[in-house]
């Protein structure tokens, strides 16, 4: 068998990998283009794959961020085929991955979580083998986070109401557009961090953009995203200013986000990384639906 650094021409096939060996997430090209080549911080040397001939048998898919002075190594994704498990491949390919990292200075790994553009907030303790193999390597449990699930079929969502009273008081609720892009990348920057800027800026990809914001005298002070990086029918990121938080605007922003993944088709929408659980399960009855450990090791 053969390591070598995944190409573009591979993603069918590490398509197919993920579809196989991840049931609990909707894999499709491009979700895994935009987290393979649309990479904000580009390192195909840690993009690493495991070859029986044409066959691709497995990946390890790690990558690297520097921020604020910190470098930061991750696992972002890792499969083997069913057909080649428990014969080491897995061990050799986390090795040579830790080995290039090494190589390049660093000195700690972490699962999964590579903000801005990731799959998950950690691993899914449903994927079982996943979490074997990562504690049997030397990673261990650094925190945890939760996913919950809306249930879209539930209601219409509708928020005609809430916004004529918010309307009253000055709020204006309406869909990113195109020449908001300065003043809501700047706002981003000034009100929230790097990673939201870049997540929630994501959205002008889509079509139509998945970002709502409200204007108090035409200026931006809440906004809310979904399907921005991770996959698609996923909520978030989220904000409203502080100094404007409790008065319901965040609700309608969030209300107007299902309205929209239920009229794109989707039955259920995943709110990402949470964040107020009780804010959710209040507005919109939704559930803890996964579990997520963080895992980091010293290289
Ligand atoms: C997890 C996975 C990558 C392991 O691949 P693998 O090539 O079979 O792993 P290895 O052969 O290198 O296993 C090394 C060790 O990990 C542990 N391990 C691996 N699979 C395990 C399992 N099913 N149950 C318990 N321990 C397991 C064992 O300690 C194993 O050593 P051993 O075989 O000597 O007991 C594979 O099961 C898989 O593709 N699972 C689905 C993908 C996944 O869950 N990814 C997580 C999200 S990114």
């Amino acid at each position: 068998m053969e390591i070598r650094e995944l190409a573009e021409s591979d993603l069918p096939s590490l398509l197919d990998l993920c579809q196989r060996t991840l049931p609990l997430d909707p894999f499709s090209l491009p979700a895994l283009r935009h987290h393979m080549l649309n990479e904000p911080s580009q390192h195909p040397a840690y993009q690493l794959s495991i070859w029986d001939g044409a066959r691709l048998a497995g990946v390890m898919v790690g990558g690297a961020r520097e921020a604020q002075g910190r470098r930061d190594a991750w696992v972002r994704l890792f499969a083997i085929d069913p057909a080649d498990r428990r014969k080491g491949l897995a061990t050799h390919l986390l090795a040579e991955l830790e080995s290039r990292l090494r190589a390049d200075g660093h000195t700690r790994l972490h699962v999964a979580n590579s903000v801005p553009n990731y799959f998950w907030p950690g691993l899914d303790l449903r994927y079982t083998a996943g979490l074997c193999f990562l504690q049997k390597s030397g990673f261990q449990r650094a925190g945890d986070a939760v996913n919950m699930q809306v249930d879209l079929l539930a209601r219409d969502w509708d928020t005609t109401d809430a916004e004529a009273r918010l309307g009253q008081a000055g709020f204006t609720f309406r869909r990113l557009v195109p020449g908001d892009r300065e003043q809501f990348g700047a706002w981003l920057r000034d009100h929230w961090s790097a990673a939201w800027h870049y997540e929630a800026l994501s959205s002008y990809a889509n079509e139509p953009i998945s970002t709502f914001v409200v204007l108090a005298d035409g200026r931006i002070c809440a906004f809310a995203s979904y399907n921005a990086t991770t996959f698609e029918h996923v909520f978030g990121p989220t904000g409203t200013e502080p100094a404007l938080q409790g008065r319901g605007l965040g609700r309608v922003l969030f209300l107007r986000c299902m309205r929209d993944l239920k009229d794109l088709g989707h039955p259920a929408a995943e709110i990402c990384w949470v964040g107020p659980i009780a804010f959710y399960a209040r507005v919109a009855d939704a559930w803890i639906s996964r579990t997520f450990w963080f895992l980091e090791k010293e290289l």
